[in-house]
């Protein structure tokens, strides 16, 4: 595996993917190409501008030709899809670029990368596919599909595409689905870091419905290891499950980020639930690890430590991207100013 081209590499995922991949081999360069939407962030890499083996190119998986050219820029061995419209509560304000760039853009790229012969593809989904558990059960890689909500629909429109594109031209493409990341450098809009930047604002954190949700956490270190393992010692046509073994109602999590931030519990506030929201996820693991040797390994304990000790330390980050549009979609989405 020389060269890896990775889409959406700008974003949460992508840039800590991007970055300890190179890290992790000194042989491997990666070319990221991205749009740069409202998530997507070249600061989120700024600390690889100059490496020989990084190349950015600016643009969007929906433009064949824009794909078409980049993937000639040399031989790829191998692309992984992390560009998406990946916010359930925007899905629900708008599905249009959902649609657009979740299931458009994977035609576009499995198109485009079939052409050329790209030798591996790999397409990274989510547990959202399988819909909602009840207080019993895990997610495994046979569980029925059953999306719920605009965003987990596309996701499930995409992993179709690539699973047909597997049996109708033997197209050669992996799909992982992993549960909930966290860690540095997620957009101030998922839970975690909505939650901590509003709290070292004193601001109040509005938990959907009674806070009962169960999601299953999972540093993004540890989904990253899972698509490289996926990458490297996985079987095409092969779907793989991550998570991490961390199930927390969203109340037992907010109470966490409170305690750890020494922070009022006053300053819960309950809000209207999201529409058709899931109830629980939690991942069956067992054939990631059986067959790809891969094994969660932060504990959620630590992970979540250095997730708030990152965003203190990167105050100006969060500022910044909470100066611009920020704001209106806050507005709209909890009816609410940010002070
Ligand atoms: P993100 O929203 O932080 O980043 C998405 C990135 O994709 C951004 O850099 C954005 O600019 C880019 N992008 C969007 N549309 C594009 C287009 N048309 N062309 C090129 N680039 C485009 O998302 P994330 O949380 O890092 O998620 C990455 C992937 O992982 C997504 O496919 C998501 O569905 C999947 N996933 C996320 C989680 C999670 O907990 N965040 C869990 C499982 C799977
Ligand atoms: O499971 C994987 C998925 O995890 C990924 O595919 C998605 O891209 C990612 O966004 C995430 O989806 P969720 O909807 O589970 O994540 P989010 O952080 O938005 O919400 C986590 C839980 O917290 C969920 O039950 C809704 C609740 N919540 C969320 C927000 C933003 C609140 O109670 N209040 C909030 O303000």
């Amino acid at each position: 595996m020389k060269t890896i081209l990775v889409t959406g590499g700008c974003g949460f995922i992508g840039s800590n993917f991007v970055r300890w991949q190179l890290a992790t081999y000194p042989d491997v360069s990666v070319i990221n190409v991205d749009k740069l939407t409202y998530a997507g962030n070249l600061e989120n890499l700024a600390d690889l501008e100059g490496n020989p083996r990084y190349q950015f190119a600016k643009g969007d998986i929906c433009d064949r030709e824009f794909i078409d050219r980049t993937l000639a820029l040399r031989p790829i061995d191998a692309v992984i899809n992390f560009a998406a419209e990946s916010h359930v509560d925007r899905s629900i304000l708008d599905s249009g670029p959902f649609i657009q760039t979740n299931i458009v853009g994977t035609q576009v790229l499995l198109d485009a990368c079939r052409k050329a012969n790209i030798p591996r593809y790999v397409q990274v989904s989510t547990d959202e596919v399988y819909g909602s558990l009840g207080s019993d059960g895990f997610f495994t890689e046979e569980t029925p599909l059953a999306p719920n909500s605009p965003y987990s629909a596309s996701k499930t429109a995409a992993d179709l595409l690539v699973r047909a594109y597997f049996h109708t031209f033997h197209f050669p493409v992996i799909t992982t689905r992993c549960s909930n990341n966290y860690g540095p450098y997620q957009f101030p809009e998922k839970l975690i870091p909505l939650f901590i930047s509003n709290l070292l604002n004193d601001q109040q954190v509005p938990v959907y419905g009674a806070g009962t949700n169960v999601r299953d956490w999972i540093h993004v270190i540890d989904h990253c290891r899972g698509i490289d393992a996926a990458l490297r010692r996985g079987t095409p046509g092969e779907v793989y499950n991550f998570g991490g073994h961390s199930e927390l109602q969203n109340i037992e999590l907010t109470k966490k980020l409170l305690d750890a931030l020494k922070k009022p519990h006053s300053l819960i506030k309950y809000v209207t639930d999201r529409a058709g929201h899931d109830f629980r996820y939690a991942i069956d693991t067992s054939k990631a690890e059986r067959e790809l040797g891969w094994r969660p390994q932060v504990t959620f304990e630590e992970g979540l430590t250095d997730t708030i000790e990152w965003y203190l330390g990167h105050r100006d980050w969060v500022d910044r991207i909470k100066s611009g549009a920020y704001r209106d979609y806050y507005q709209t989405q909890y009816g609410q100013r940010l002070s």
